[in-house]
């Protein structure tokens, strides 16, 4: 059973030459942007034309800095008034990262959501209830239009407010849910807190989880807690969001959606393709986007492709479940954050000594940041309440910047252990 039969089952021989049409129209479509039109390669191979999908080596990546050197429009390919929406990263200071997306897009990323879900069993009898939080995060507004075009009963719940979560999967009788698995923990304990069992006293059959690295014992843990089948979902807001990349329910891999985008794994050092099966960074061009076409984007995702077909019949490859990062990107509460953002935030701040670390624990089954911070030493004799108030606006802004209220712990000068060679901030103790 599929949601568009016709693409999801295609030859590989089909499927590329799918791949080079869409490629090519991609390429026409991205030069009217101002970043994209002064790339000589792009424009060459509009000229000569694209004959294979391996031709796409030819053309050159894109980073993250280039999407936030050229902010705002510098990516932007169509009309202003074309546009229709935007998601972007979060972050007071510096650029954010931001895609737009006209109708077509909006529809196109709608659909795939759709058919991700519908590969994982879910129908439009189902009670969708979704747990990630909306606004500029994509696992909002990406699900629930999707969810709507497939036709299930969605409940747009928004994160936290684990009792409230409950109460409306019981009112309505929720029957898949997504979350991010990190918080599946903490919502198990309110359930068990209030005397009830979400295997017994929920219709739950299916929960999607993703936006966070998470193991296979993980997902067995949370099959086991909710009584449900878990599928892992993957996206990332420069490529739409969720709907990149989801399980079907064999439940072996994540097929990626190749009439979509073109997908290659390279080694993050020498930039080359990896040998078929081997680990490397995830790099990924747009095919159906028309306000923002993205070429060769380095997602920095580490992943590999798993050999074989799927029993399903889908011919879409299949990544493995992400293994890392090839940058220091961490990701607390389906936040993404980047050390330096925190760095930033204190090196503004005349208090602020020289060193910080950033400690990641998991306590009562729930994530934590704790930034532990150098104090100077004339304000750490300094009286409590001037501590006091200082911890305060730390929290304040940190929590503005990446959207995770961390807990800040001041300490003396020199406390801080130093690390040998290039200093190591970040120290990931959570439960995996
Ligand atoms: N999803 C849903 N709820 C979450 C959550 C998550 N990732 N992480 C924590 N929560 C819940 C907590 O359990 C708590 O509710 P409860 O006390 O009723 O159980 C509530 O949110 C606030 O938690 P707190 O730890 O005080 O959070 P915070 O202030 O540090 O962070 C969040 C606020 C959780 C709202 C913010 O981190 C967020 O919006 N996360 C969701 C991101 C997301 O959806 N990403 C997906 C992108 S695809
Ligand atoms: P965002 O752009 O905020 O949606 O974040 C995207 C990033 O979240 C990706 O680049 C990954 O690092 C991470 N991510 C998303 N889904 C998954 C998943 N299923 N498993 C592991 N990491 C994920
Ligand atoms: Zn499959």
């Amino acid at each position: 059973m599929y949601w568009e039969k016709e693409l999801e089952v295609l030859d590989r021989k089909n499927l590329e030459k799918l791949q080079v049409e869409r490629l090519m129209a991609t390429l026409r479509q991205a030069v009217n942007s101002q970043y994209y039109g002064k790339i000589p390669e792009i424009n060459k191979a509009i000229k000569s034309g694209i004959h294979s999908i391996e031709q796409v080596r030819e053309l050159p990546f894109t980073t993250k800095e280039d999407l936030r050197g050229d902010f705002p429009w510098g990516f932007l390919a169509v009309d202003k008034r074309e546009v229709v929406r935007l998601h972007s990263s979060s972050g007071t200071t510096g650029n954010p990262t931001v895609v737009y997306h006209n109708r077509h897009d909006l529809d196109s990323w709608a659909n795939l959501m759709a058919r991700s879900l519908f590969a994982a069993g879910v129908r439009d009898t189902d009670v969708f209830q979704n747990m990630a939080g909306y606004g500029l995060f994509t696992g909002g507004l990406g699900f629930q239009y999707g969810v709507e075009k497939l036709g299930c009963l969605s409940i747009p719940a928004g994160a936290g407010n684990s009792l409230r979560q409950i109460k409306l999967m019981r009112d309505y009788g929720t029957t898949v849910a997504h979350a991010i698995p990190s918080y599946l923990g903490r919502l198990f304990d309110v359930f068990k807190e209030e005397g009830l069992d979400p295997r017994k006293d929920t219709k739950l059959h299916t929960l999607v989880i993703g936006a966070e690295p998470h193991t296979e014992e993980h997902r067995l843990r949370i099959q086991e807690m909710f009584g449900v089948k878990a599928y892992n979902s993957f996206g990332l807001s420069e490529m739409n969001g969720p709907g990149v990349a989801f399980e079907c329910t064999e439940q072996n891999g994540l097929h990626i959606w190749e009439d979509a985008y073109v997908v290659e794994i390279i080694d993050p050092v020498t930039l080359q393709p990896v040998t078929d099966g081997e680990i490397g960074e995830l790099v990924m061009t747009t095919l159906d986007r028309r306000a923002m076409p993205v070429i060769r984007y380095r997602t920095r995702d580490l992943t590999r492709f798993l050999p074989g077909e799927c029993k399903c019949g889908r011919t879409h490859r299949r990544l493995d479940r992400i293994a890392g990062r090839s940058d220091d990107m961490f990701i607390m509460k389906g936040c993404n954050v980047f050390p330096m953002q925190i760095e930033g935030v204190l090196m503004k701040l005349p208090e602020v000594g020289d060193d910080y670390r950033i400690m990641l624990e998991t306590i009562d089954d729930q994530d934590e940041m704790i930034v532990e911070v150098e104090v100077k030493k004339d304000w750490f004799k300094g009286d409590l309440s001037v501590l006091d108030r200082l911890q305060k606006h730390i929290t304040h802004l940190i929590r503005d910047e990446v959207l995770v209220r961390p807990l800040i712990k001041l300490v003396e000068p020199g406390s801080i252990p130093k690390t040998e060679g290039k200093a190591v901030r970040v120290f990931d103790h959570r439960k995996k």
